[in-house]
């Protein structure tokens, strides 16, 4: 039944956006672990598009925020206004009071802006001049932005790209039959946006439904959890490694785990599934000693090496209770 349900929002997103079926269900893992996601990529690789179909084939509540340099953290927050009639200051909620926020271009807001957009996706709650409000589950944020540096820019502090669970890449079109499967489509939408278009098949009901089958009854061996302490502790002492992640991205290897595990129809989590989603989950969480970044080394490049130094757990051995 779920597994239909799975299925049907992954048929659906990939009906409008051309891609890997694996980016696909990372995304869908991504939120089902209430995980805010960052979109990095170059520009026009259908970044908003993917996030604008995902909202909508959820049938979440969703709203967009297109961030721009003069937005200040009340734009996003809310404030109090003072009401004439009533004499009373009312309580204003921003775009954040919402299930999916689509932060489109998170890098154009002013640092001000981003901390305090930031601190209410770690805390899932805001304060307003005083007034602490709570933004109910489900509540994930689908963040974009491009890693060209541009003017009027302002990249992600490296320190607080650690809120985001996962960092995902659309990629360019695999091959020639991709690219042109991208503009058969836009002729056979016959309009520039076809999100109006995508069909609800999930709500919110469904959704918490399918959140509570993956922390109650998606199995992690502890062989498993061996598995990701290693890597974890493998990077963070790892010579080139200037700050590893930190307990938050070994809890994030277990939580996209275990949601990935259930979106491919299992009660049980594979050696597979903690490998394809390693780069995802600690690359971005991973800072590289200032001399070895400036000869070019990457976070992506040191994972992918610890990754390949340590031998997984047999597959076998990890779906005994
Ligand atoms: N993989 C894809 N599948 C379907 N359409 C795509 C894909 N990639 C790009 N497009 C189309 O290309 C156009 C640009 O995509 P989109 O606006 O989503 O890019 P973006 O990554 O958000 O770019 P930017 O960084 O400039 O905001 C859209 O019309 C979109 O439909
Ligand atoms: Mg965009």
């Amino acid at each position: 039944m779920s597994r239909n349900g799975v299925e049907q929002v992954l048929d659906t997103v990939a009906r409008y956006f051309v891609g890997q079926r694996k980016t696909l269900e990372k995304v869908l893992a991504g939120a089902l672990a209430n995980g805010h996601i960052l979109f990095e990529d170059y520009p026009g690789l259908g970044k908003t598009l993917l996030v604008k179909v995902f909202s909508r084939a959820l049938g979440l509540d969703a709203r967009r925020i297109q961030f721009t340099p003069d937005m200040l953290p009340a734009d996003i927050m809310g404030s109090k206004i003072w009401n004439p009639t009533t004499r009373t200051f009312d309580l204003f909620k921003g775009p954040i009071f919402t299930s999916v926020v689509l932060a489109d271009e998170i890098n154009r807001a002013p640092p001000k802006t981003q901390s305090a957009l930031l601190e209410a996706m770690e805390e899932r709650q805001v304060t307003i001049e005083g007034e602490t409000i709570r933004i109910p589950a489900p509540f994930f944020v689908l963040a974009t932005q491009n890693p060209i540096e541009q003017e009027g820019t302002y990249p992600l502090p490296e320190a607080q790209m650690d809120r985001f669970l996962m960092r995902l890449a659309t990629g360019y079109p695999t091959d020639a039959a991709a690219e042109k499967e991208i503009l058969r489509r836009r002729i056979a939408w016959q309009a520039e946006d076809p999100t109006q278009t995508v069909p609800a098949v999930c709500d919110a009901k469904t959704f918490r439904a399918w959140q509570h089958t993956v922390e109650r009854d998606v199995f992690v061996h502890e062989s498993l959890l061996d598995y990701m302490t290693s890597l974890v502790r493998r990077l963070r002492e790892h010579p080139k490694v200037e700050v590893g992640p930190s307990p938050r991205g070994a809890l994030a290897l277990l939580r996209v785990s275990r949601a990935l595990a259930f979106v491919r129809g299992r009660a049980y989590v594979i050696p597979d599934d903690v490998a394809e989603v390693v780069v995802d989950v600690l690359a971005h969480r991973t800072i590289i000693e200032v001399d070895q970044a400036l000869e070019g080394v990457t976070g992506e490049q040191v994972v992918i090496e610890v990754l390949r130094s340590i031998t997984p757990p047999a597959r076998q051995v990890v779906v005994a209770r």
